[in-house]
């Protein structure tokens, strides 16, 4: 290779390709797993995980911490104190004060500092011009409320020994802080459910002064090791390993570490629960693995560090692009959860254990618990811990603390068309074209970097993109979009105006002596834009002005890649950990921020790009943090064409989900190599189910847009994207709920059945919003059967020929799923809507009326459901600008109903009429109503029924109805055609 520095494997990939002769794909080794670090690599996880196994391993070992009681005192829903670390044997103590706030929601934070640093009383080494302090900036970026205190939450009792509040909903919830050494227990309802400091793995690693001793002039690129061995003889009297305190080296990058040893940990004991699930992102199972070896376990803790991980492997707690440090634990009918605010590296051990003296021994079935070790590299220790006890109290407490999703685009829930690369007008048009000549809907073609001025992001090829406003607008006459990519890295070269200002203007990151950092990502040498910085913000947001960005249009969007970010020369193919951001805070404090604030810019920026036009952005993102769901989508990645990646997708879109970011998909197809047609087919059967939907492939794959598939893919892939795209008012009303209030848009067993411990591990079927939809992709090769467990004793139909699934409660049912067939079921019970024309894209269908579909349950008594539309676009829904209805089918009294889902009195016209009048989007949905509906189990006795009575609008009609009685395996089922009713009206259908 040409440079001296390992490269980025992307990297070396590329210019692999620029060489070789052919363009065939050549099946690379799986991602380097030694350009990434091991915990033992990594000195702050070493020193902690020894810190652990001398902890664990000594019978009398007890934790330096103990809270000074005299320091303690509790005010308005918040306790503070100063925890002493004892550092030797003289007595000698560090002083770190404490904070626990009891908030409102009943969500409880633990924060701690460390005086010292606090007050800027250290130094720095190699005359860094770092901040001092422990980052304390996390909170300003990831949260966004859900702060306030509990005034009610009281001392309920109080001793020298310890202190207990109680706060929450009722004040079901305990804290007791005990002192000596310091811990605390989380009771809910008088049960322990979360420990903190239980196993004394509780470490602040301190300011100290580096002892200079002689020592032999380092010689560059020694790694980690070596320098371990080499200082190991000069060990410390007390016997700490310093050797990784100061300056580490790893993969010929050395980290200068000018406030030495800074590393917060914290064991965090889940008393009585099998499950944990979430930290995202890694490929594994959504129930997250142990972590400290044992048959069938990881031998690494699970790492959050984003970084550009060329060709992941699978079932690996390897470290992803981006990183979202919530973890909820559950067992059968209670979920608690803590999220650990802190922004740098972070590793989590996790172990599980069955108890034989469990506290909950009494009352709970499981016995046993999960413990995990929570390990960051500096910042804070700031924890928020979550009594549940539901699934989706987590979900809306987190959402609460740090944002739900932003209400999408509604094209953005179609299907997205990428490849690296489209490469001209005239390749955009002709897949544009082809796309419909084989009737295949979609909204959004994309461009990767090749679209550029060499990689100048904010311009275009001059030979191949001559008239991007022409492409843009010959998309969007039919309702298409086009997404160009922009990512965080400038190019550094001469005449690039783009380059000349960032330096300029002084907005890049810096490197550790506060110059500007150069490094290499696509464009070679390269500068990065530092999105910490408000003025930096500013500058993105102008570049993007139409008249600025020139050949963008209304139509045109964003993808923000390599925003780890991904430094092909930097340590792990990212930014050395002391470089400088705004406010002088080293990379290494920000790292897993850093994504999710470029990220940030692009969305205001979007949102600026002309006055007057407000508009919800879009914006994709491979890295991102907590917070992120805030400002767009992710996916998962550069993934393979093979069909364990394929399976992989399912447990990771999943974890998203329930963690807070559930706009979420994987590439369809697999980004790297060349999937076989079944795969591929498959991919989009499992795709159209990702709530963000996206067909993508590497430069060196073979073309593969769907219609190239031939037959008889073609029409079953065609098929899996119509069915996406009828189902688009169901998927649209989930992204409503998910922004309500954080619920997943794809939910797993566990989430929606909390109560059955069976499903607790299952991560291959999952629901689709509130619409009872069960779906099961295929993902192994050769395979025609789909085997669905069945949470519970509803009755389940055939969601294409309403057949009834013979089954019960907690069985495996096998479905034929011959490669044309979607395993999907309807649960009995939800009412949902679709849009039955097929059409070219989203906005073809704005105006088509819908078709409601009604599952009856099996006591025949009650189905509901709910629809929320609104113009997809604007930001009039935040005034009343929406139609959200509520369904109800009455069984006995033989209706089905719709009325106003929250309660306004005369539907939603009536409220946007209060809120400022109804706008142009409500009054052209007056012509919008309902074409069809289906009752799938409709009751016998409506057979020979040939009308309905519909009421709506005081007014009384009849509807032709046909009733299909039962067969052999399938539910009767009716359908009423021509309805009548407007979809944002009142109305009525009578069956009696
Ligand atoms: C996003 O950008 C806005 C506008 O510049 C800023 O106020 C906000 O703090 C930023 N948030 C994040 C997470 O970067
Ligand atoms: C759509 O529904 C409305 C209201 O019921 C009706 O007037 C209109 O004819 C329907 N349109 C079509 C194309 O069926």
């Amino acid at each position: 290779m040409l440079a001296p520095a390992p490269l980025g494997s992307r990297w070396t990939a590329y210019l692999g390709l620029l060489s070789a002769l052919s363009a065939a794909f050549v099946p690379a080794v799986a991602v380097k797993e030694h350009d990434f670090k091991k915990c033992h690599q990594s000195g702050f996880c070493a020193r902690n995980r020894a810190f652990a196994d001398h902890a664990l391993a000594s019978s009398s070992w007890q934790s330096p911490y103990n809270i000074a009681p005299e320091s303690g005192s509790f005010k308005d829903g918040q306790y503070q104190a100063v925890i002493l670390k004892t550092i030797n044997d003289s007595g000698e103590t560090v002083r770190l004060p404490i904070t626990v706030s009891f908030l409102e929601s009943g969500t409880a934070r633990v924060t701690v500092d460390e005086e010292k640093r606090q007050k800027g009383e250290i130094e720095l080494r190699h005359n860094s011009k770092a901040r001092k302090e422990r980052y304390n900036e996390a909170e300003k970026w990831v949260i966004v409320g859900g702060t306030a205190l509990d005034k009610a939450a009281k001392v309920d009792y109080e001793d020298k020994t310890q202190l207990t509040v109680k706060y929450g909903p009722a004040a079901k919830f305990e804290a007791t802080i005990k002192f000596s050494p310091f811990a605390i227990d989380f009771k809910r309802d008088g049960h322990s459910q979360i420990k903190f400091n239980d196993q004394g793995l509780l470490n602040i690693e301190h300011w100290r002064p580096k002892i200079e001793k002689a020592e032999p002039e380092k010689k560059e690129g020694e790694t980690a090791t070596e320098e371990t061995k080499a200082e190991e003889t000069k060990a410390e009297p007390q016997g700490e390993d310093e050797s990784t305190w100061w300056d580490e080296s790893f993969g010929g990058n050395t980290d200068t570490k000018p406030r030495g040893p800074e590393s917060v940990a914290l064991d965090i004991s889940f008393v009585g629960y099998e499950h944990v699930y979430g930290i995202p992102s890694h490929a594994g199972p959504l129930s997250l693995k142990q972590t400290r070896g044992g048959e069938g376990n990881y031998q690494e803790p699970y790492r959050l560090y984003n970084a550009d991980v060329f060709e992941y492997i699978l079932d690996s707690p390897m470290t992803l692009y981006g990183a979202i440090p919530f973890m909820q634990a559950h067992r059968k009918d209670s979920s608690v959860g803590v999220f650990w605010l802190n922004a740098a590296e972070t590793w989590i051990d996790i172990t599980k254990s069955k108890d034989s003296t469990n506290p909950l021994a009494l009352g709970a079935k499981s016995k046993t618990s999960t413990r995990t070790h929570w390990i960051s590299e500096s910042g804070l220790l700031d924890v928020f811990v979550f009594l549940g006890p539901t699934p989706k109290d987590l979900t809306a407490n987190y959402g609460e603390l740090t944002g739900t999703t932003a209400m999408p685009q509604e094209f953005s829930l179609g299907y997205h068309q990428c490849r690296w690369n489209y490469i001209s007008e005239e390749d955009v048009k002709d897949v544009d074209r082809k796309m419909d000549k084989f009737k295949m809907p979609y909204d959004v073609i994309w461009l990767d970097i090749e679209y550029t001025d060499e990689k100048k992001y904010f311009t275009w090829d001059k030979h191949s993109f001559t008239d991007p406003i022409g492409m843009g607008k010959h998309l969007d006459s039919h309702g298409r979009k086009l997404v160009t990519i922009i990512d965080p890295h400038i190019k550094n070269v001469g005449d690039y105006p783009v380059v000349a200002e960032l330096k300029s203007k002084d907005l890049a990151v810096k490197n550790k002596e506060g110059s500007i950092f150069e490094g290499w990502c696509w464009p070679g040498s390269s500068h990065w834009i530092d999105a910490f910085n408000p003025a930096a913000r500013e500058w993105w947001a102008s570049l993007f002005k139409y008249d600025s960005f020139k050949g963008t249009m209304e139509n045109t969007w964003i993808w923000n890649d390599m925003n780890e970010p991904s430094v092909f020369n930097g340590p792990e193919t990212t930014m050395p950990k002391d470089n400088l951001h705004f406010g002088n805070w080293e990379h290494r404090d920000v790292h897993n921020l850093n994504g999710m604030t470029f990220q940030n810019a692009t969305y205001h920026a979007l949102k600026s790009r002309k006055p007057g036009e407000l508009r919800r952005p879009f914006v994709l993102t491979r890295a991102f943090f907590a917070g992120s769901q805030r400002v767009g989508a992710m996916w998962t990645g550069d993934n393979q064409a093979a069909w364990d990646h394929l399976q992989a997708s399912i447990p990771m879109i999943l974890s998203q989900g329930i963690s807070g970011f559930p706009f979420s998909g994987a590439d369809v197809g697999g980004f790297f190599g060349n999937p076989e047609k079944e795969l591929l087919t498959r991919w989009y059967q499992a795709g159209a189910f990702y709530p963000f939907f996206r067909g993508h492939a590497h430069i060196d794959a073979r073309r593969r847009e769907p219609y190239l598939t031939g037959e008889p893919y073609n029409t079953i892939i065609t098929a899996a994207l119509r069915l996406r795209y009828s189902l688009l008012p169901s998927w649209y009303t989930a992204f409503r709920h998910a922004h309500l209030d954080g619920t997943p848009i794809i939910k797993p067993m566990f989430y929606t059945h909390p109560s059955e411990e069976a499903g607790f591990a299952i991560d291959d079927q999952f629901f689709i919003g509130n619409t009872g939809l069960l779906a099961k992709p295929v993902t192994e090769k050769d395979k025609d059967t789909a085997d669905i467990w069945i949470p519970d004793a509803e009755v389940y139909y055939d969601y294409f020929t309403y057949d009834v699934i013979p089954t019960a409660k907690g069985k495996h049912v096998t479905l034929s799923a011959p490669l044309h067939k979607i395993p999907l079921l309807m649960r009995g019970g939800h009412v949902f809507a679709r849009r039955d024309i097929p059409r070219r894209s989203s906005a073809l269908m704005r105006w088509d009326n819908y078709t409601i579909i009604v599952t009856v349950p099996k006591d025949g008594k009650r189905a509901e459901g709910d629809l929320y539309v609104d113009d997809g676009d604007s930001y009039d829904f935040q005034r009343g600008q929406y139609i959200h209805r509520r369904f109800v089918f009455d069984g006995a009294a033989k209706t089905l109903t719709s009325a106003d889902a929250e309660g306004r009195e005369s539907g939603a016209a009536a409220a946007a009429a209060q809120e400022g009048g109804e706008g142009e989007w409500m009054k052209k949905m007056r012509a919008v109503g309902v074409d069809k509906i289906v009752v799938v189990g409709a009751p016998a006795a409506w057979a020979g029924k040939k009308s309905v009575k519909v009421h709506s609008e005081g007014k009384t009609w009849e509807a032709h109805v046909e009733f299909t009685p039962a067969t052999q395996g399938r539910a009767a089922f009716a359908v009423v055609r021509k309805v009548g009713a407007r979809i944002g009206a009142d109305w009525t259908v009578d069956f009696a």
